[in-house]
């Protein structure tokens, strides 16, 4: 969602909020805006569109100062609008928000009754409105966002800056992330470590409810019952290569080149060189859970359908999957013996989030598999495990993806060996293929122009869809996802028996399908179902091994031929051509791959 970043600093605020905007636009991109305040005077500039836009604004109408908030938008309330766009300003205070305030209009109508005229549809101007109220009470700004913060309700990230103050910033956090970031003379406030990243390495997280007084000599934290507390400072280490494109034409081209080696990294950061598995101390004996519930949303959410099949064929553990936002709302009965597990590349997503409270006392584990090691999810588990896949920028995940699939086969691996289910020598077997799944990565980047090509004659395509069986089921959901959140061509994904129970009468010679199907037990059925789509003349793509080709590619539109791979761990070797295939396909609509229309990385309301 919403990006924000705040500085008191030594030199100009715009160029530094800017250069901070430009790594956070990933959280949105429908408007963007800073605010500053210099010789006394607090001003502002705000742009709908993209970053570049206000970057093109500020050159025709600059804006100085050393003390300034910025934000970039993905809207909630009210259109993508200048209006609309942050930073908000009532009086004598400008306010930037990621989050949704709940009870805004309450609190709209509230102020209204008392003469307040509103300039934007915003739930945030409220927040401004009623700081701006509290000033005119005669409050002090600590005592006006004070006053203010315990009227909120909802999930906000807030920093406020003051019309005549040049070394103050007030910024709050409850269900939306903030980190405070510690320089030399100087401070910061920001969305996450990325935005600090290349202002310092040293950066304390609020927790829930907290608020803080920053200035240049440093930070007053105070907790949810507005008690003075001490939240420690920690070293952050984020590789700025890391966050460049690299000399890729897209964040999501550089992140799906770096899969194998950032899982074999994985592989090396939780494996020893004799194979052996290291969880920490903390991960729950599998042996004696009665049941594992997996929830996350999206691409994450597929990872643990892909991951549901690990576990009960390995290790013969029953496991519910669920998406967060449907999960919570349904109110499951969750046994004593159930180990919970959310899966999260951002480890903020509102919904997962929440499903995670909500499992809190309830399951005997809470676990957590997450890209960011410092996020609430993983703050808020007893145990997270960390993917690390390295930052992930475009808004379609792919390296998280493969990474989440690698934790949690080795997770299944462990369960399996917890339960009995396998020996040393069966251990060894599956770590052995998991172990040469980067190299197969590798093999199958080598297909990518032959994938490129197929892409052109997807790109005309209405409608798609991506067909799978067993574990290349999740993956058929996966890539139809991944092309239509960069492409907007309507796919779908089913699970190839499904077929012919309704979306068979779909097909025609217009509607391409892309059929997952690696030479295992399940591939007759799926040539079957794959036959019954060509005979009523559908366009196949059928993505198989070698063997597979040998034996089906008669009569397909085309037929990439992968590396041979185990059929068990194929998914996360598979998940490349996906990712390729909708990747080339954007490109040849012409889309804006790293940061596709209506969309943010980073989801962090409900
Ligand atoms: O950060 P999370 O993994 O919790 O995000 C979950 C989804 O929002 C995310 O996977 C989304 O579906 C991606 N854009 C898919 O590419």
């Amino acid at each position: 969602m919403c990006g924000i970043i705040g500085v008191l600093g030594e030199h100009q605020a715009a160029p530094l909020m800017v250069e901070a905007l430009k790594r956070l636009e990933y959280r949105g991109y429908d408007s963007a805006g800073i605010a500053t305040v210099h010789e006394g005077r607090l001003d502002r500039r705000r742009a709908v569109g993209k970053l570049v836009n206000l970057q093109d604004l500020l050159v025709d109408s600059p804006l100085a100062g050393r003390a300034g908030i910025g934000h970039t938008r993905w809207a909630t309330h009210g259109a993508p609008t200048v209006s609309n766009a942050h930073p908000h300003a009532a009086g004598p205070v400008a306010v930037v928000h990621n989050g949704i305030i709940e009870n805004f209009r309450e609190l709209r109508a509230e102020l209204s009754a008392l003469g307040v005229n509103f300039e934007s549809e915003t739930d945030t101007e409220t927040v401004a409105q009623l700081v701006a109220h509290h000033l005119r009470q005669g409050k002090s700004p600590a005592e006006a966002a004070q006053a203010t913060f315990g009227r909120l309700e909802g999930a906000f990230a807030l920093a406020l800056l003051f019309d005549g103050e040049e070394d103050l910033l007030i910024a709050a956090r409850l269900g939306s992330p903030l980190a405070v970031g510690h320089g030399e003379g100087e401070m910061f406030v920001g969305s996450d470590a990325i935005a600090l990243a290349p202002l310092t390495d040293r950066v304390t997280y609020l927790d829930e409810g907290d608020w803080a007084v920053v200035t240049r000599a440093g930070v007053q934290v105070y907790d949810k019952t507005n008690a003075p507390v001490e939240r420690p400072v920690k070293r952050i280490a984020i590789d700025a290569a890391r966050i460049e494109k690299g000399g890729h034409r897209h964040f999501m081209a550089k992140e799906i080149a770096e899969q194998p080696t950032v899982l074999g990294e994985m592989l090396g950061h939780y494996l020893d060189a004799s194979g052996d598995i290291h969880f920490p101390d903390a991960l729950p004996d599998f042996g004696t859970v009665d049941r594992l519930v997996m929830v996350a949303c999206g691409t994450a959410f597929y990872a643990c359908q892909t991951a549901k099949y690990w576990f009960e064929q390995l290790a013969g553990l029953p496991v519910e999957i669920d998406i967060a936002s449907e999960f919570r709302y349904r109110q499951p009965p969750i046994g004593a013996n159930t180990a919970a597990l959310f899966v999260s590349q951002s480890g903020e997503t509102a919904d997962t989030l929440a499903a995670l409270r909500h499992c809190k006392g309830r399951a005997s584990h809470i676990l957590s598999v997450v890209n960011v090691p410092e996020s609430s999810i993983a703050r808020e588990s007893d145990l997270a495990l960390p993917i690390r896949a390295g930052v992930e920028v475009g808004v379609a995940s792919t390296k998280a993806f493969t990474c989440q699939l690698g934790v949690l086969a080795l997770l299944a691996v462990r369960a399996a060996e917890a339960r009995g289910r396998l020996d040393a020598a069966g251990v060894a077997e599956k770590i052995g293929m998991l172990r040469s799944v980067p190299g197969l990565m590798n093999l199958t980047l080598g297909l990518e122009p032959e994938i490129e090509r197929l892409a052109g004659g997807l790109a005309e395509a209405r409608d798609i869809l991506f067909l799978g069986r067993g574990p290349m089921y999740p993956l058929a959901l996966e890539g139809a996802l991944k092309l239509k959140e960069i492409s907007y061509i309507h796919a779908e994904g089913y699970a190839s028996g499904e077929l012919k129970h309704g979306p068979i009468a779909l097909i025609d010679q217009a509607v391409p399908v892309i059929v997952f199907a690696p030479t295992d037990g399940l591939f007759d059925k799926t040539v079957s179902n794959m036959q019954e789509v060509m005979a009523r003349h559908g366009q196949v793509l059928l993505i198989t091994d070698k063997a597979g080709a040998a034996r089906a590619a008669e009569g397909t539109w085309e037929t990439l031929v992968m590396p041979t791979c185990d059929p068990l761990f194929a998914p996360i070797v598979y998940a490349l051509p996906a990712q390729l295939l909708a990747y080339y396909t954007a490109l040849a609509k012409g889309t804006d791959v790293d940061q596709p229309r209506n969309l943010a990385k980073s989801v962090t309301v409900e």
